[in-house]
């Protein structure tokens, strides 16, 4: 008999979506379908872990049960897809509601084509036993588990096992996906697919930039993204990604630095993956993300910082000669530089800019200005730009204190 897990799902799903599993499955079943929690939030639960997300797998309509919930109200259907996929939100939830299928791929890295299946097709073609499992929401069977590949078992002895032998020539995302599931689930690559993953690592070249960019931000949005860059670069994924970019050893150190302070900005740790690269191979990066305009300065700026901070290790700046030059980094970039800096003084003035300058400004505007009878112009401009100095270097701290400087200068 299948096992049958409702009590997980009564323990770790919130109220709300609880409920609102129980209703999809009624609803779904009133119209002849099956509906399955399928895949991620499956494990999850088995893990004892409340799931991120509701992704749904129903044998038969989607497109059917959506019209219904629409119909009943309280349903938006925020995307839809031309793979009987639809995005809904559901009094407040989202959930993501897919038709179960088969899929062909055509050639490696492309896109599949799509047939409508019964769920444990739908199961076969996934990418790993631990995400090939369902639990059935209709009232009949509440709670029942179907793992046909053995995702619990796997799950118990702590491995990512890949469903068959091309796997990751079907789709190389899913050789970063593996990376993410064993250092976030604290797994371990099964042994016969590492062997298939460092096999295939070359298929990666297959996949487009926008693709590959988007299994990197979500290894950036990980608690702890320098674990994957670790094992990405032990088994050869990070040079296929990009030939010349590496995670040093050293760099473990400086992750957590990073963290030390504060939460770090997800594209700090994409600036200390590239803070060893060329001008050039940073553009290849670039290039091979078509990464949008806050990753690219990350990239480049963090190899710029390397030759510009020397006059940073000088307790005797003044903060709005600091601030200057800060001003055209990117913060993210000096966050990296900040965990990679040796030089004491450095260390506390990228601290004191990333705390506390970039935030400075002036108390009185433009307008403040006009209205006290300074013409619009370049003038302005520049009394502006003493008034942020001056503040900066704490030279005044209240606004009759700027309306005096503003009469100095004028004056
Ligand atoms: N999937 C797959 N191959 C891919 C992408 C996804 O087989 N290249 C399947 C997996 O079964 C996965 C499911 O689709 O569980 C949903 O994908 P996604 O939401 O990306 O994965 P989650 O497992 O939910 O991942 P996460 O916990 O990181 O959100």
């Amino acid at each position: 008999m299948a096992p049958n897990v409702a009590p997980l799902l009564e323990a770790h799903l919130a109220p709300a979506a609880l409920a609102l599993a129980q209703r999809l499955g009624r609803t779904a079943f009133e119209l002849g379908i099956q509906t399955y929690l399928v895949g991620g939030p499956v494990r999850d639960l088995l893990l004892g872990k409340p799931p991120r997300e509701l992704d749904l797998a129903v044998e038969g309509d989607a497109s059917a049960l959506a019209s219904r919930l629409a119909a009943a109200g309280e349903t938006e259907v925020l995307m839809r897809s031309q793979f009987l996929t639809f995005k809904l939100r559901i009094a407040g939830i989202e959930v993501d509601l897919a038709t179960a299928r088969r899929e062909r791929y055509a050639s490696p890295g492309a896109l599949p084509q799509v047939e409508t299946a019964p769920i444990a097709e739908d199961l076969g073609r996934r990418d790993f036993t631990i995400n090939a499992m369902a639990v059935a929401l209709s009232p009949q069977r509440w709670g029942e588990l179907l793992d046909p590949l053995g995702g619990q078992e796997d799950l118990a002895r702590g491995l990512v096992r890949a469903l068959h032998d091309r796997n990751f020539q079907d789709d190389a995302t899913r050789i970063l996906r593996g990376l993410r599931y064993e250092q976030r689930l604290g797994l371990r690559l099964e042994e016969g697919t590492e062997r298939l993953l460092r096999r295939d690592v070359s298929f990666l070249a297959a996949i487009s930039p926008d693709r590959l960019r988007h299994e990197v931000e979500r290894i950036l949005d990980e608690p702890a993204p320098e674990r994957v860059f670790r094992r990405a670069q032990e088994l050869g994924v990070l040079s296929a990604i990009h030939r010349p970019l590496r995670w040093e050893p050293g760099l473990q150190e400086a992750t957590l630095r990073l963290r030390q302070r504060r939460e770090a900005h997800p594209l700090a740790y994409l600036s200390l993956l590239a803070h060893s690269l060329t001008d050039e191979e940073a553009k290849g990066l670039v290039a091979r993300l078509n990464a949008p305009v806050d990753w690219r300065r990350v990239v480049e700026d963090v190899g710029r910082l390397r030759g510009a901070l020397s006059f940073l290790d000088d307790p005797g700046l003044r903060p709005s000669e600091v601030e200057a030059v800060l001003k055209e980094y990117a913060p993210p970039a000096l966050e990296a530089a900040l965990a990679l800096e040796h030089r004491a003084h450095a260390q506390r003035w990228l601290q004191e800019y990333l705390t506390r300058l970039r935030y400075v400004r002036a108390l009185l505007t433009g307008d403040d200005l006009l209205a006290q009878g300074v013409p619009a112009g370049p003038f302005l401009g520049r009394i502006l730009d003493a008034l942020h100095r001056a503040r900066l270097n704490g030279e005044t701290t209240s606004r009759e204190e700027e309306v005096a400087l503003v009469r100095r200068l004028v004056g």
